[in-house]
């Protein structure tokens, strides 16, 4: 367990922000690296050829430590919905098979694979909410040898469910299904390893769990695609690039790795220098200890909501930094109005709590939802 980091934060003492899940606010360092980058462009003439690999490359490494793969299979990409786009181009579907994926899956990673399915005559095919809160057995279930492409995430984002992608990627290998995942909710506060789960496509955007900038993202190609079609054709995925002098002798090689599914701009000078400091600190912190950081404060919330009348998913079945609180006599409709008031900043859905706390929340934080939640139980 990490201690309180919420002196790295600018995060007010009367402001209990327990909502990570809807946008992680930036570390100081991390505001003071993109601003040191936006003000590169003050001097153009500093921003020699050298810098619009550099810093990409440095982003490249850091998320590749993360992502427990070679630096090779990283591209950049502004927004998770860019790198499914990609997964969705590159993996081959035909008339007869389906893709899966989950009841209520975040729509970055249900709309490219329904269009897909529209163009390639293959079923979408949607697992169904199961019951007893197990995502992973209801995915082993629906995996059977139709299945051409399993679109996952590693959590259920509307329950908090967590899904063994280990034994996912198995099964998935033993039908020939290929994987595209979508870490955004997870990438950074829970454990995962590309070696360990060895998927086809894997994207996370920044913003959240990763606690960097808006508008960046890390796409994981496996090698086996690094030959396939980019969204978009520009010049920096070429492999003539860093010669800017002979740009237009136009080539067809690209450059190596994952480099050719990069977005246009993706040197961006502001952006990736924040998005790499955030993820250094999150290597330094260890994905375990943020996961048991958040996880502890989850439990001891969960404890607490338990005793109000909500239920949460089981311990074992949930993510412990993602935790989603239900109430069968639902959630008064004030709630949300009482909870801005408190400055307890959590996302409130239907008849559901989600509470995604980080290092820089305490005891204390946990201890004003409770008050404010306490008031609710009994009422409608
Ligand atoms: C599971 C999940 N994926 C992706 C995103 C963001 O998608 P995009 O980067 O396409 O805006 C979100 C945002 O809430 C999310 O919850």
């Amino acid at each position: 367990m990490l201690p309180c980091q919420r002196q790295l934060f600018d995060i007010p003492n009367d402001v209990a922000y327990l909502n990570c899940a809807y946008m992680s606010p930036l570390m100081r360092p991390v505001v003071d690296a993109g601003m040191a980058g936006l003000g590169r462009k003050a001097h153009p003439w500093e921003l020699t050829p050298d810098k619009f690999f550099t810093g990409s490359d440095k982003f490249r490494t850091t998320a590749a430590q993360l992502l427990d793969c070679s630096a090779d299979c990283v591209a950049i990409v502004p927004s998770a919905s860019y790198g499914i786009a990609t997964a969705a181009r590159n993996l081959p579907v035909r008339k007869g098979q389906s893709i899966l994926v989950l009841d209520e899956q975040f729509p970055s990673n249900y709309y490219p694979w329904q269009r897909l399915a529209e163009e390639s005559g293959a079923a979408l095919k949607v697992v169904p909410w199961p019951e007893d809160n197990d995502w992973t057995a209801a995915v082993l279930n629906a995996l059977t040898g139709e299945v051409a492409v399993a679109a996952l995430p590693q959590v259920q984002w509307t329950s908090g469910g967590r899904l063994d992608l280990v034994r996912i990627g198995q099964a998935c290998r033993r039908i020939g299904a290929a994987l595209a995942l979508d870490l955004t909710q997870s990438l950074g506060a829970l454990p995962f390893s590309v070696g360990e789960v060895k998927p086809d496509f894997a994207v996370a955007a920044s913003y959240k769990w990763l606690l960097g900038p808006y508008s960046i993202g890390l796409l994981y190609v496996a090698p086996k695609w690094h030959g396939g079609r980019p969204l978009e054709e520009n010049w920096i995925q070429r492999a003539n690039a860093s010669d800017f002098a002979s740009l237009i002798l136009y080539t067809e090689d690209y450059d190596q790795g994952a480099r050719r599914f990069d977005m246009g701009e993706r040197s961006n000078f502001a952006l990736l220098p924040a998005a790499t400091r955030a993820m250094e600190q999150l290597l330094v912190w260890g994905v375990p200890e943020v996961s048991a950081t958040c996880g502890a404060l989850n439990r001891q919330l969960a404890e607490r909501a338990g005793e109000l009348g909500f239920s949460a998913p089981p311990e074992e079945l949930r993510a412990p930094h993602y935790l989603c609180l239900r109430r069968k006599a639902g959630i008064s409709r004030e709630l949300p109005e009482i909870l801005a008031r408190e400055k307890v900043f959590v996302s409130v859905r239907g008849s559901s709590i989600r509470v995604t706390p980080h290092v820089y929340n305490t005891v204390g934080d946990v201890e004003r939802l409770i008050n404010v939640l306490g008031p609710q139980a009994g009422r409608r």
